[in-house]
């Protein structure tokens, strides 16, 4: 009996030719297909797998696990990679890597496989959970070891198997979609210099789009959570959805970014996630209205290292585990509805509203209302001055009158 190997499939040359590859290894190949939101036809990539060569091929919808379980903690913990990046791509691999794990101790495989080059960041998060979770399973990168040279190569190599392949539509892009976003690569983005031209873009509109006058719109959360757009609750992969069609309408969501690859090199990819975008600019924004500031500037730190963790496919880490523990006791607060102004690709918070509010008017107002006690601000900052007192009045001001 052959050895089995559990390979992510996605449908594609890569993985297509993986399978035949992996046969030609002297494994039997067992299929794992993840749904995660990517808008693929599954029949079809279901039997390409099969005339590829696949023995069995598992598909499993896990959008509501991507959501509950990776998508919302890494909202409520605002992280964000680099300052653009929602990390679509980087929160989908330990899911998919867990299920690789859970199908291969299911089929007693001996390894699993995925088709990720050896460039990127993607192979690292497959391996490391995989190594996290079930350290004895053997992982194969067919992509790291494999003869081929260039796409047309495996071209070849897929006519020559009879592995039914869509090459009619010629390939500009390199794509990883799934509900919370769109990342895209290679061809001409990898030209630095030159904006990327429309036809990158998938879900969003060009935000130059003029006639479009601005929409507003209320997102309620309850801990942390979305639950409901103007008045009326979702399911949130309704919610998500929606978002992801009216944020894309107005080009919002869009970014281009140049980025520090775990395995040290700088690239491009550009992203789409309107969805992502509005959510993550309300929930921000009812955090600053209900964190007090302490909170709120710790939380900026953790926020930061959240987003590395996902990044460096540590999801499954203690430390990331521990930073989830900190950040659920931060949104027992965050209950309140943002009211959003939606333009241009602008997503612009307009209005707060919390039972949480830290704001008090009768404090911050310059009216008559005004309860603040002004007298108390000398005594105030008498005392938060006094360790620098006179620190620096030895120093050139530089400055000429
Ligand atoms: N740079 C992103 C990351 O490392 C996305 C990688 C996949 N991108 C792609 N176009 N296939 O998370």
């Amino acid at each position: 009996m052959a050895k089995k190997v559990i390979l992510a499939y996605s449908g594609g040359l890569d993985t297509s030719c993986a399978i035949r590859w992996l046969k030609g290894q002297h494994f039997e190949v067992i299929c794992f297909i993840a749904d995660l939101g990517q808008n693929e036809n599954f029949t079809t990539i279901v039997k390409r797998a099969e005339l590829a060569g696949a023995s069995k091929v598992y598909i499993k919808d896990l959008r509501g696990e991507f959501i509950n379980d990776f998508i919302i903690p890494s909202l409520k913990a605002n992280a964000i990679y680099e300052g653009k990046y929602f990390l679509t791509t980087a929160l989908g691999r330990p899911l998919i890597s867990k299920y690789l794990v859970e199908t291969a101790r299911k089929e007693k495989a001996e390894a699993i496989a995925h088709g990720c080059t050896g460039k990127g960041n993607d192979q690292v998060r497959f391996e490391v959970t995989a190594s996290i979770l079930a350290p004895e399973l053997r992982i194969i990168a067919p992509l790291r070891e494999w003869e081929f040279k260039s796409r047309e190569e495996e071209i070849e190599y897929a006519k020559k198997y009879k592995i039914p392949i869509d090459v009619s539509k010629k390939k500009l892009y390199s794509v990883d979609r799934n509900i919370w976003g769109i990342s895209i690569e290679a061809g001409i983005l990898e030209d630095i210099e030159k904006e990327p031209p429309e036809d990158a873009y998938l879900i969003t509109k060009n935000p130059d789009y003029s006639g479009r006058p601005p929409k507003y719109m209320e997102i309620y959360f309850e801990r942390g959570v979305p639950k409901k757009i103007n008045g009326k609750t979702y399911k949130l992969i309704d919610l998500i959805e929606t978002l992801n069609k009216t944020g894309g309408l107005y080009g919002i969501g869009r970014t281009d970014l140049i980025e520090n690859r775990l395995v040290g090199i700088k690239s491009r990819e550009i992203y789409e996630a309107p969805a992502a975008a509005i959510l993550y600019t309300a929930h921000r924004e009812l955090e600053n209205l209900v964190l007090d500031r302490e909170l709120s500037h710790f939380k900026e730190l953790i926020s930061l290292k959240y987003a590395e963790l996902v990044y460096y496919g540590l999801w499954y880490s203690p430390l990331k585990q521990a930073l989830d523990g900190f950040i659920d006791s931060t949104q027992k607060y965050v209950t309140g509805s943002i009211k959003l102004k939606l333009f241009k690709g602008n997503c612009i918070a307009v209005g707060r509203k919390s039972v949480n509010a830290l704001y008090k008017k009768e404090l911050a107002t310059y009216g008559k209302q005004d309860k603040f006690n002004q007298k108390l601000a000398e005594g105030f900052i008498k005392i938060w001055g006094m360790p620098y007192q006179g620190k620096f009045k030895n120093q050139n001001l530089k400055i000429k009158i």
